[in-house]
């Protein structure tokens, strides 16, 4: 059993313990970190690490005074950040074991009571994001820390919210302990703090807390309550019954239930899918972001009858208009394309930042961009089951519409925290018994692919 609970430490020793060499220098030069005397050996290391040699050289001669009653710790510093750097060349050569010893090697020398083997894991995986090398399994020894890390990294958060890799560190560490729902929730705040889009490298290391989590502790009554008469399968169903595809595309797979019902030629995009059976032979399945994917692959697709399109991935708005994007640029005159979760049932599940099993973030803001800005659409809104769907027909194909304004159009919506009541109320959409619902559909939709 690890020993350290008297290890007490600040949000400062903590950035230095775990690694991150890059918040450390932006948080001391921020605010005035540096001329407290033990913080100002952390940031000179971090320098150091960074290859910033004559700013390190201009530092010290300029505290010489403050760093003189600190020798020692900084010599410490010093040669822990030398085990460092070796132990960041053995990473990249692959000695791996090798690397690792260095690695606590550097927190050892440090001469701190007992550092938890978490910490120690915690910087090891740091120094591989640094160098661009994948995620390893981590540490999975005794869970048993009483290292007041979480209180650290909440206190640097407070500090920098913007800092992307604390809430990282904060989501590896929360799903260490076993709390995976707050480890999800975090992964998702990264998301959100990408709208460029968060690298398949992240999404990797989130799936192991979205596997494990088993739901959220919903913070209000009925946040999870959904609606809806018809179930969204059962539309997916008739229009790929109707259309009669000769190619599906889904963005956003998790367990498969949406893909499976694809008869024809079809690809499934997501960075970490859980399927749980294996797909039919028409399936394809690309483990990868759906950016990443029409990158790479927008001119395949250009050359198939991308007739049925269903956006689902990630419920965030800047990510589902790159989608729509993307989608309607390798759509014909006769692709429909499906978004899923325009319709959340209460505000706390169109959260940008997750609390709810039933969440559907901001995708509601793609259908009042689509209302505002492309009338030429035709565009349905049904009152499925549990979040409802929109239907789009008339695309331009090969054109990216949207396109020149997409900068434009999320700064504009970036502050926009509460949810319409149309939306909440559904307004104009095709509500009522199932065969009803798809007459409307019929009407609206059915006849596209004999027309042509
Ligand atoms: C709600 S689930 C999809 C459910 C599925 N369409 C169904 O109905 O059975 C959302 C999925 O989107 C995936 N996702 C998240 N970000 C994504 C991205 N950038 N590109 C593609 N998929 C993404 C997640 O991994 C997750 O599996």
């Amino acid at each position: 059993m690890e020993r350290h609970s008297n290890l007490k430490l600040d949000p400062l020793a903590m950035l230095y313990l775990a690694g991150q060499w890059r918040e450390l220098v932006n948080l001391t030069s921020d605010i005035n970190f540096k001329d407290s005397d033990g913080n100002h050996c952390y940031r000179i290391a971090a320098l150091m690490q960074l290859g910033k040699y004559k700013k390190v050289k201009n530092e010290l001669r300029s505290s010489k005074c403050i760093l003189q009653g600190n020798r020692n710790r900084l010599l410490r510093v010093l040669a822990s950040g030398v085990f460092c750097s070796i132990s960041k060349s053995l990473m990249t050569l692959q000695y791996m074991s090798e690397a690792r010893r260095s690695c606590d090697r550097s927190l050892d020398v440090l001469g701190l009571p007992t550092v938890p083997d978490l910490v120690k894991e915690l910087r090891f995986q740091e120094q591989r994001r640094q160098l661009g090398l994948p995620h390893i399994e981590m540490y999975s020894g005794s869970r048993d820390c009483k290292l007041d890390i979480s209180s650290s990294l909440a206190k640097l958060r407070k500090l920098r919210p913007d800092l992307v890799s604390l809430v990282v560190a904060s989501a590896e560490y929360n799903y260490e302990i076993g709390n995976y729902s707050e480890s999800l929730k975090e992964w998702q705040e990264v998301a959100a703090l990408m709208p460029d889009g968060m690298p398949s490298e992240y999404y990797a290391r989130s799936k192991k807390a979205y596997v494990a989590n088993k739901g959220f502790s919903s913070y209000r009554k009925n946040s999870e309550l959904t609606k809806g008469d018809v179930d969204k399968y059962a539309i997916l169903e008739w229009l790929h019954t109707s259309l009669n595809p000769s190619f599906y595309l889904e963005i956003g797979v998790q367990r498969g239930k949406s893909l499976e019902i694809a008869r024809c030629e079809a690809v499934g995009v997501d960075p970490m899918p859980i399927l749980d059976k294996a797909l039919s032979g028409n399936v394809t399945l690309i483990e990868s972001t759906s950016d990443a994917f029409f990158e790479s692959h927008a001119y395949e697709l250009k050359e198939k009858d991308v007739d049925l399109i269903f956006i689902d991935g990630m419920h965030l708005f800047e990510y589902v208009l790159r989608d729509f994007i993307n989608a309607e640029s390798v759509s014909n005159e006769n692709t429909v394309i499906v978004i899923d979760d325009i319709f959340p049932c209460n505000s706390d599940q169109a959260a940008r930042a997750r609390a709810t099993k039933v969440w559907t973030g901001d995708v509601w803001k793609i259908y009042d961009t689509l209302k505002r800005y492309r009338k030429d659409l035709n565009l349905v809104a049904v009152d499925a089951y549990p979040t409802g769907l929109l239907c789009i027909s008339g695309l331009k194909c090969n054109e990216y519409n949207l396109k020149s304004s997409y900068e434009s159009i999320v700064s504009e919506y970036k502050d926009v925290d509460s949810v319409p009541k149309e939306y909440l109320e559904r307004a104009g959409a095709i509500t009522g018994r199932e065969s009803d619902v798809f007459k409307e559909l019929a009407r609206l939709f059915g006849k596209l692919k004999t027309n042509s």
